[in-house]
């Protein structure tokens, strides 16, 4: 562990020099391989999840324990606050770094993977760019290694998809915010120490009434809906925000007033890199159970991998795995580069999640009734990677985000 953020120290330099992402993208376009940085960080993250998150995943998912010292051990290595600044106390790594790594935790423990994303992208990344400097020493420092970890309240029990149509207020009563409603599918919803939450401040502007809200927990007037009990990513916890006359003060507004749906677009842009990830991690861990056991099966009298008809089952999932990694770095490139990539994010949380889907499901027809029993982790992949096409926006939304963006790009004059 002392070596990785030891390697993280000695690379973050390199990986910093910006005018080299261009030759960096033309080399992985090329299928060259990844900069040296990267593959060292890959490859300790690798070895971290194939040591600390393998040999539990499977417990922690069928008795639904919070990984506490696994995540506590991540933000000592820096893989909590992997694109923040040094000066700002992070990694300081870019988010080409960040997916890798979020790939490799996520093929060790997909629950694992969205406590990581969710600390990263939708806590630390709005508060990163948002955020005064007052409020940064109370909402940012404490979150980067592990100490506390945060979470992201956008989806309400009435509205997931139509982000704008938020329904929790927020009234500005002398010094305070008074938070009222409910949040939901909030991930680390139980173990988090602050939320970034948004509330609208004006029904009447619609989307333009959002505004975001830097939320410690506990605070008086803020409590818990149950546990939810999930198909999949079974380890970490998601729960309901309940807002009831919650008093927040008045400085912990984030952004400008009526500029909360962008700060959720613009961080759900940088999120999506980061769930396309752990989709990528989930589809890998899935491919190589199954190549694993068709080589080792025998029926026929041979193994199974020299059946036809199983080697054009590697063969897709193998295609659609590296097309989604090419598409998700392309996109987390773009971002590094400093050049749009909203279109690219959703096309790589599109590519990657329906890939996680596809892989997931004929490993277990690899493996058969072994891929169907908890036994053998196959089955906890496939509900793993359902998730991935829903949360932080679903694929038929990914589809609304591509399109729209074409027709801006495409628009006649
Ligand atoms: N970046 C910056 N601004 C953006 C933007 C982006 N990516 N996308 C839209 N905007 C801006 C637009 O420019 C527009 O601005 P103006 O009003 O100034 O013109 C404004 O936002 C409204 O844009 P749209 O008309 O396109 O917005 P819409 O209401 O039609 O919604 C949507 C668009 C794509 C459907 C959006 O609501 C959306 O992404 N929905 C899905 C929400 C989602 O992903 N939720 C997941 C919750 S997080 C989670 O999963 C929790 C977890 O714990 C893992």
């Amino acid at each position: 562990m002392a070596a990785l953020r030891q390697l993280l120290r000695l690379t973050k330099c390199k990986v910093q020099i910006t005018p080299c992402h261009t030759h960096q993208f033309r080399c992985l376009s090329g299928f060259v391989n990844l900069p040296e940085t990267h593959q060292m960080l890959k490859k300790t993250c690798r070895d971290f999840a194939n040591n600390e998150l393998v040999p539990i995943a499977g417990k922690l998912d069928k008795e639904h324990i919070y990984p506490r010292k696994q995540v506590q051990k991540l933000g000592e290595l820096g893989l909590l606050c992997v694109d923040v600044p040094e000066k700002e106390g992070g990694t300081g790594l870019d988010y080409l770094a960040y997916a890798i790594a979020m790939e490799e935790i996520s093929r060790g423990c997909a629950s694992m993977g969205v406590i990581m994303s969710v600390n990263n992208s939708l806590y630390l990344g709005p508060i990163q760019k948002y955020a005064t400097q007052q409020q940064k020493e109370k909402f940012l420092k404490p979150f980067l290694h592990g100490d506390k970890i945060g979470c992201f309240a956008l989806s309400e029990p009435g509205n997931g998809s139509d982000a704008g149509a938020a329904s929790t207020t927020a009234r500005l009563v002398g010094d305070s915010w008074v938070l009222n409603g409910t949040k939901a599918w909030i991930t680390n919803g139980y173990e988090s120490e602050a939320a970034v939450v948004f509330a609208t401040t004006d029904k009447k502007a619609k989307h333009k009434g959002i505004s975001a809200f830097l939320v410690p927990k506990p605070t008086e007037g803020l409590s818990l809906g149950k546990k939810e009990d999930k198909l999949g990513i079974r380890a970490s916890s998601t729960c309901n925000l309940i807002f009831e006359d919650c008093r927040i003060p008045k400085e912990n507004l984030l952004g400008e007033l009526g500029m909360g749906f962008k700060i959720a677009m613009q961080t759900l842009d940088s999120g999506r890199i980061g769930i396309a990830s752990q989709a990528l991690g989930i589809a890998q861990a899935a491919f190589e159970c199954a190549i694993d056991y068709a080589q080792k099966r025998i029926a026929f009298d041979q193994p199974i991998s020299k059946l036809q008809a199983i080697q054009m089952k590697l063969a897709d999932m193998e295609v659609r795995i590296e097309s989604a990694r090419l598409l998700t770095w392309k996109a987390a490139m773009l971002k590094d580069a400093g050049k749009p990539f909203t279109k690219e994010a959703a096309m790589a949380k599109l590519t990657a999640s329906e890939a996680a889907t596809f892989v997931s499901h004929q490993a277990i027809q690899i493996l058969g009734g072994m891929g169907y029993v908890s036994d053998m982790p196959a089955e906890r992949h496939y509900r793993d990677a359902r998730i991935t096409e829903i949360y932080e926006g679903t694929s038929e939304i990914q589809k609304l985000v591509i399109a729209g963006n074409l027709l801006k790009q495409y628009a006649l004059s």
